[in-house]
C-alpha cells in the first residue's frame, strides 16, 4: 500500500469516478453525448479591471439577474459552479456518512450515486416504473431518508415529474426528507417547473444549471433554489469565493434580456430539431422505442446496439450510453445537435434500419 493509499478515506479507496462525457471521450466530430448546446456563443467579454481582489460573495448582481429570470427571491438562491456541486453541497449538509441515506429514481443522472459514494452516504434506488414514472406508492415508504432526488426533466428519459405526484411526495416526507427537484433541463419546458410550490414547502429543493439550455457548460454556473433556511446552510458550507469572477461576468451577460431571448429561440430550434427527428426516425426498423421527451436529449432503444452503435461510429457521431442501473437495456441518448448533425444522425440511423 502507498502512503496515498495507506492514508485515503477506506470509502474512497473503491470509488467509481463519475463517467462524464468528456471522461470516456470518443472519436467522432459530432458530440451528441453530453446533452449540450450544440451553437456556440464567444460574444461574452470579461472585465478589463484585472481579477487581483476577491470577488463579492454572494454576488448580488449575479443573484439579482437569476432571480428577476427565475421569478425567486434573490435571498433564496445560492450560486453554485454548475448543479454537480448543488449536489454535492446537500449531501455534505444533511447526509450524516455512514449513517444517512438518500433515495434516487433509477434510471436517472448518475451524479446523485456518486455523490453519495464520495461522501458515504448510502443509496437507496426506487426504480421508475415501466414508461418511466415515478413510483409514488414504493417512494411514499420511503421515510428514512434524509434526501430524495428526482430529477425534472429526468436524465437519461426526458419526461417529467406531474405536480400532484409531486405535491403527494413533499406532503409525504414534510417532516422527513428534502425534495431534490434536479431541473437542469427546465428551460425546454419551463411551465413543468416546481420552484413556484417552494414558498409552501420547505422540504422543497431546485436545482437549475446554465450548462444546458443557456449553452454555458464549460462557464460552470448553476443555483440552487430553496427555503432561507436551506440556502443559509448550504452558504456556511460552500467554499469561500464559490464562483470565479469571469463565471461571474459571463453569467451576467447570458441572463440580459438579450442574453436570454436567444436562449429562448435555441431552445425553440432545439424542440423543432428534436421532434422533426422523432417523426424522421420513429419507424426505423430495428428501432424499438423511441421515448418522448421534454428536453434536448432523445433515448432510442435499438433491436441490435451494437450494429446502431458501429454505424453511428463509422459517421463520427458520439452518443452517450446512458447510466441504466440496469434499467434499461440496448439503448443509447443522443443529444439534439444542429440541423446539420441532425440529418447525420437520421442518415445513419436509416443505413442502420436497411439491414
Ligand atoms: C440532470 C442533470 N443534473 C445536473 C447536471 C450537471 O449540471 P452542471 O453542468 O450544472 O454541473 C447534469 C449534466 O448533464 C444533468 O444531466
Amino acid at each position: 500500500m502507498n502512503i496515498a493509499q495507506k492514508l485515503c478515506c477506506p470509502h474512497l479507496l473503491k470509488i467509481e469516478p463519475y463517467q462524464s462525457a468528456r471522461r470516456i471521450g470518443g472519436s467522432g466530430e459530432i458530440w451528441l453525448n453530453a446533452n449540450e448546446l450544440p451553437f456556440p456563443n464567444a460574444e461574452f467579454t470579461v472585465s478589463s479591471e484585472g481579477y487581483n481582489r476577491y470577488p463579492e460573495v454572494p454576488s448580488s448582481a449575479l443573484l439579482g439577474s437569476y432571480s428577476a429570470h427565475a421569478s425567486f427571491p434573490a435571498e433564496q438562491i445560492l450560486c453554485v459552479r454548475g448543479a454537480d456541486e448543488g449536489i454535492e453541497l446537500l449531501i455534505r449538509c444533511f447526509c450524516n456518512p455512514g449513517i444517512d441515506s438518500l433515495v434516487i429514481t433509477p434510471p436517472t443522472y448518475g451524479m446523485y450515486q456518486v455523490s453519495a459514494a464520495i461522501h458515504n452516504v448510502e443509496v437507496v434506488p426506487v426504480p421508475r416504473k415501466p414508461a418511466f414514472e415515478l413510483d409514488i406508492a414504493s417512494l411514499k415508504k420511503q421515510l428514512s431518508s434524509k434526501l430524495v432526488f428526482i430529477c425534472s426533466p429526468n436524465n437519461p428519459t426526458g419526461n417529467v415529474a406531474g405536480k400532484e405526484e409531486l405535491l403527494e411526495l413533499l406532503e409525504t416526507y414534510r417532516d422527513t426528507s428534502l425534495v431534490v427537484v434536479d431541473e437542469a433541463y427546465i428551460e425546454f419546458c419551463p411551465e413543468h417547473t416546481f420552484s413556484g410550490l417552494i414558498q409552501d414547502y420547505p422540504n422543497l429543493v431546485v436545482l437549475r444549471t446554465m450548462s444546458k439550455a443557456f449553452g454555458m457548460a464549460a462557464v460552470r454556473c448553476g443555483f440552487v433554489l430553496a427555503s432561507r433556511e436551506v440556502i443559509d446552510l448550504l452558504s456556511c458550507i460552500i467554499a469561500p469565493y464559490p464562483l470565479p469572477l469571469p463565471v461571474e461576468e459571463i453569467a451576467m451577460q447570458a441572463l440580459t434580456a438579450k442574453g436570454i431571448s436567444r436562449m429562448q429561440a435555441n431552445v425553440a430550434e432545439i424542440i423543432r430539431l428534436r421532434e422533426s427527428f422523432i417523426n424522421e426516425i420513429r419507424d426505423i426498423d430495428g428501432i424499438e422505442k423511441v421515448t418522448p421527451s421534454h428536453a434536448n436529449f432523445v433515448l432510442l432503444e435499438f433491436k441490435d446496439e451494437q450494429r446502431a452503435l458501429d454505424i453511428l461510429g463509422d459517421a463520427g457521431i458520439v452518443v452517450r450510453t446512458p447510466y441504466t442501473q440496469g434499467l434499461i437495456f440496448n439503448s443509447q441518448r443522443i443529444s439534439i445537435g444542429t440541423a446539420e448533425q441532425m440529418g447525420k444522425v437520421v442518415a445513419a440511423l436509416k443505413k442502420y434500419g436497411d439491414n
